[in-house]
C-alpha cells in the first residue's frame, strides 16, 4: 500500500501567505508573493478550502481567513516555522504508522503526522489505537547524542510532554492523567542509513475514543480541544527540553522526571525481552535506568514494560 503525503516545506512562501491571510491581505500582494497572476489566486484559495479553511473575499480589500481547520499541513507548518527544529511536514489523512513513514523516508528534521493510523505501533510490539481526533506524529532528529544517551532522550520527551499536558510519568515515558494513559511515546533508532536518525513517535489522546485504560483531553476538559493548540504546546516544550538535553542538562531533567514520576515508591513488575524483575522502584539512575530494590539487591533496567503490583 502506498500512502501519499501532502508535503509542505516550512520555509515555503505559501506558509507565509497563510500567515498573512489570517490578518487579511490584498489579492495583489498574494499574487506577488506566490508569483502567480491575480486570476490564478483562486486555485490556491480552493486548495485551502479543501483543507477546511474558510476564506472571505472582500471586493477592493482582499482576502482573509476567517476560520482555520483543527489540523492541516499548513497549520502544522506554521507552528514549525516558530520552532526551529523541523524543515518539512509530511501530512497523511491515513497511513499505517507515522514511525514507519519516518523510517522509510529517513530524512532528518521532518514531522510526519496523520489524521489516523491503521497500524499504529506501541512499545513492546503493542498496537496504538489511532482513531480520528487524536494526534499521531513522528519527528526525525539527526543523531546528535551518543548512542548510550538515547534512553535519556526517551525520558526527556516524557518530561517535555508531561509538562505540556499537566500529566504525570509512568516509567519510562507514559504520560498519565489520574492514572490513565494520555500519551504514549515510541523512540526508535534508525542506524543503518548513512546518517543515523532518531525517530520520536508521539500519540496523544485529544478528541479520539481511547481504550479503557486511556483518557483523552476531551474527557479531561469536558469539551473538544484544539489539536493545533496541543501540538504547538507540545512541540515548544519538546524543543526546549531537547536543546537542554543536548547542552548537558540531563542531571536537572532527571530531577524533573523524578518529580513528575508516579512510579518511584511503587512496587513494580518490569518485563524486559528475556527477564522479569519484581520489586520496589526506588530511583532513576544517572544513566536513565530504573533502579528496583528486589529483596536486598538493587537492579537497574533500561527498557521494559512496567506494571504496578497490586498489593
Ligand atoms: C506506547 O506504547 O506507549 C507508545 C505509543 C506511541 C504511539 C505513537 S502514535 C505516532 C507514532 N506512530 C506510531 O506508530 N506510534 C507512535
Amino acid at each position: 500500500m502506498v500512502y501519499r503525503p501532502y508535503v509542505v516545506r516550512v520555509q515555503e512562501i505559501s506558509v507565509e501567505v497563510i500567515k498573512r491571510l489570517k490578518e487579511g491581505i490584498s489579492g495583489e500582494k498574494i499574487a506577488e508573493m506566490l508569483g502567480v497572476s491575480r486570476t490564478s489566486i483562486w486555485k490556491f484559495v480552493r486548495r485551502l478550502e479543501d483543507f477546511g479553511y474558510i476564506v472571505e473575499r472582500r471586493r477592493g480589500v482582499g482576502y482573509r481567513i476567517v476560520k482555520s481547520p483543527d489540523l492541516s499541513p499548513y497549520e502544522v507548518a506554521l507552528i514549525c516555522k516558530d520552532i526551529d527544529l523541523i524543515n518539512e511536514v509530511y501530512y497523511y489523512t491515513v497511513t499505517d504508522s507515522t514511525n514507519q513513514r519516518a523510517k522509510d523516508v529517513a530524512k532528518p528534521k521532518v514531522l510526519f503526522i496523520a489524521e489516523r493510523q491503521t497500524k499504529g505501533r506501541g512499545r513492546y510490539g503493542r498496537t496504538w489505537m489511532s482513531k480520528v481526533g487524536g494526534l499521531y506524529f513522528s519527528i526525525t532528529l539527526p543523531q546528535e547524542l551518543p548512542i548510550e544517551d538515547v534512553p535519556k532522550l526517551t525520558l526527556t520527551t516524557g518530561v517535555a510532554i508531561a509538562n505540556a499536558l499537566n500529566g504525570t510519568l509512568k516509567w519510562p515515558n507514559d504520560v498519565l492523567y489520574k492514572g490513565r494513559k494520555l500519551c504514549g511515546i515510541l523512540c526508535e533508532l534508525l542506524g543503518e542509513v548513512e546518517n543515523p536518525l532518531i525517530v520520536v513517535g508521539i500519540g496523544i489522546n485529544v478528541n479520539n475514543p481511547t481504550p479503557e485504560e486511556g483518557i483523552s483531553l476531551k474527557e479531561i476538559y469536558g469539551k473538544e480541544v484544539s489539536r493545533v493548540d496541543v501540538l504547538r504546546k507540545v512541540l515548544k516544550s519538546f524543543k526546549y527540553y531537547y536543546y537542554r538535553l543536548l547542552s548537558g542538562g540531563w542531571i536537572e531533567i532527571r530531577e524533573e522526571w523524578k518529580a513528575l514520576s508516579e512510579t518511584l515508591g511503587k512496587n513494580v513488575i518490569v518485563r524486559t525481552v528475556n527477564r522479569t524483575y519484581k520489586g520496589l522502584a526506588v530511583d532513576l539512575d544517572e544513566d536513565g535506568g530504573l533502579i528496583i530494590k528486589s529483596g536486598q539487591n538493587l537492579v537497574k533496567v533500561f527498557s521494559g514494560d512496567c506494571f504496578y503490583q497490586k498489593i
